[in-house]
């Protein structure tokens, strides 16, 4: 492992010298400077991990030396040296910043215990760092795969609003990605520091909901035996993602309202009203506009919330995205399995390119999952893939030429692979016996023969 290097910034030559040795035993990388313009000058020309300083020094003090480190670098954890007569000072540098401070005399397991805690708020600190780009990682932009030409538009309007409070309103059938949406805006913005609170208003009992959101003080009701923030509140400064909000009961939907257009909140049983900076953005699996004409939701709020309405077209529409979207979860789900699959049998890839995808890519995702999980070759075929799949006519669909158009020629060609795939199915459910085969297709023996034969399927393979 690397050695971790501290500089040592004292002007009494004793003391340097003892903390050298000290911390050269214990495998630190150690320099030493006999006063605070030379501390500072070494700490801008080359690297430390932690900086020792003494409090009194002549000329350039040892506060001096910290508000210096501070600006230039300030994630070097700064450790105090504080003489008799200068705690206040210490105690002063802890405010400015300062990691810590001994206080002399010390025993040299004092100033070692101090460090090893510095490293470790260091390596938490690098952690937290790295899980927040994770997170930005996760959800910024390209990973929502799309180059549909609608697609690309929600890309552009994403960009154009992430940095605005104006409110969003999500729109889409289950699975399109409303959600994913949603984070994107989050992560792409000026708030992204800051707490992304998803509330599923489906899921929470309609008399929970309303303490849930905007909190409640002690005693307000019974059971509650402690005042409680409310999710409003924790999405202080940052986004709170109200999803299905089209189940939001009416009367809470007028407090929502008050929120919205106020920025202010009361929790329930109190009497204080809370100023808060929320952005909110909304979804909907559900047509709203029509739950306001059937009086199921505030024409008020439904305008509130649709400042910036974002439509999510459901995958059917938007064909050109599957195949793209396939290879994104291929790669995704191989590496988190660590599985060795490269391929996707072109059959497959038909099958995907054709289904209707009435789940969407929530469908899409967990089918492949499935698949990638099953498969041992190297290759995705259509033998993992649920029985719905495989199910016409969706494949039949694409499998259409574009330039047929005799309605003759394309019912006969529907019907050729509807027979074909279920003159298949009945031979494996039946382990090749002819005879039930036919029955189960409740066909005569013979036709089946005849068929067999016509799809050359005589001497079919089957597993
Ligand atoms: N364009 C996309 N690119 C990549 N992954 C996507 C895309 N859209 C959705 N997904 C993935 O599909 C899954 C479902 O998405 P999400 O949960 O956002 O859908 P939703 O619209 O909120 O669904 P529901 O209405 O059922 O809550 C998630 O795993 C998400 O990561
Ligand atoms: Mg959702």
């Amino acid at each position: 492992m690397e050695k971790k290097r501290v500089l040592i910034i004292d002007d009494e030559e004793n003391m340097r010298y003892m903390l050298q040795l000290t911390l050269e035993s214990e495998g630190y990388e150690v320099e030493a400077a006999s006063n605070g313009m030379e501390g500072i000058k070494r700490v801008h020309s080359s690297h430390f991990d932690f900086v020792i300083c003494d409090i009194k020094m002549p000329k350039v003090s040892g506060l001096d030396v910290l508000a210096s480190v501070i600006e230039s670098s300030p994630n070097i954890p700064v450790i105090m040296i504080s003489a008799f007569g200068t705690i206040d000072t210490a105690i002063q540098a802890m405010k400015q910043g300062a990691y810590d401070y001994v206080m002399k005399p010390f025993k040299q397991d004092e100033i070692l215990l101090t460090l090893k805690k510095a490293e470790e708020r260091e390596r938490l600190r690098l952690e937290n760092q790295f899980l927040r780009q994770e997170v930005e990682r996760k959800y910024r932009f390209e990973n929502i795969i799309g180059k549909s030409s609608q697609m690309q538009e929600i890309f552009r309007k994403i960009e154009k609003i992430t940095n605005y409070k104006s409110t969003v309103l999500v729109t889409g059938e289950s699975g399109t990605g409303k959600e994913l949406v949603a984070k994107a805006i989050h992560y792409a913005g000026n708030r992204k520091e800051l707490p992304f609170v998803a509330v599923n208003c489906g899921a929470i009992p309609h008399e929970l909901l309303e303490s849930e959101l905007f909190g409640h003080v002690k005693g307000a009701f019974t059971g509650a035996y402690t005042s409680k923030p409310g999710l409003i509140l924790q999405a202080h400064r940052g986004t709170l993602f109200l999803d299905e909000i089209g189940e939001l009961p009416l009367n809470l939907q007028v407090k929502l309202l008050r929120f919205l257009q106020e920025s202010e909140i009361r929790k329930v049983g109190d009497t204080q009203t809370l100023t808060v900076d929320v952005r909110v953005i909304a979804a909907t699996s559900k047509n709203l506009a029509k739950a306001v004409e059937q009086g199921a939701f505030r024409e008020d709020l439904y305008y509130r919330l649709n400042v910036v309405p974002l439509y999510l077209p459901p995958l059917r529409e938007r064909r050109e995205d599957i195949a793209l979207l396939v290879r994104h979860f291929l790669k995704k789900y191989t590496q988190e399995l660590g599985k060795n699959i490269t391929h996707i049998a072109p059959e497959s890839m038909k099958v995907l390119l054709g289904y209707e995808w009435k789940g969407n890519i929530r469908e899409l995702e967990n089918i492949l999952e499935r698949a990638i999980v099953m498969t041992e070759g190297d290759t995705i075929t259509t033998e993992y893939f649920p029985q719905e799949l495989l199910q016409l006519p969706s494949q039949i669909i694409v499998n259409i030429p574009e330039p047929w158009i005799s309605l003759k020629d394309v019912l006969k060609e529907i019907t050729h692979i509807t027979e074909k795939t279920l003159i298949t199915r009945a031979l494996k459910r039946t382990e090749n016996n002819r005879t039930r085969a036919a029955q189960l297709l409740e066909i005569s023996h013979r036709a089946l023969m005849y068929k067999l034969k016509e799809y050359d399927l005589s001497s079919p393979e089957i597993p």
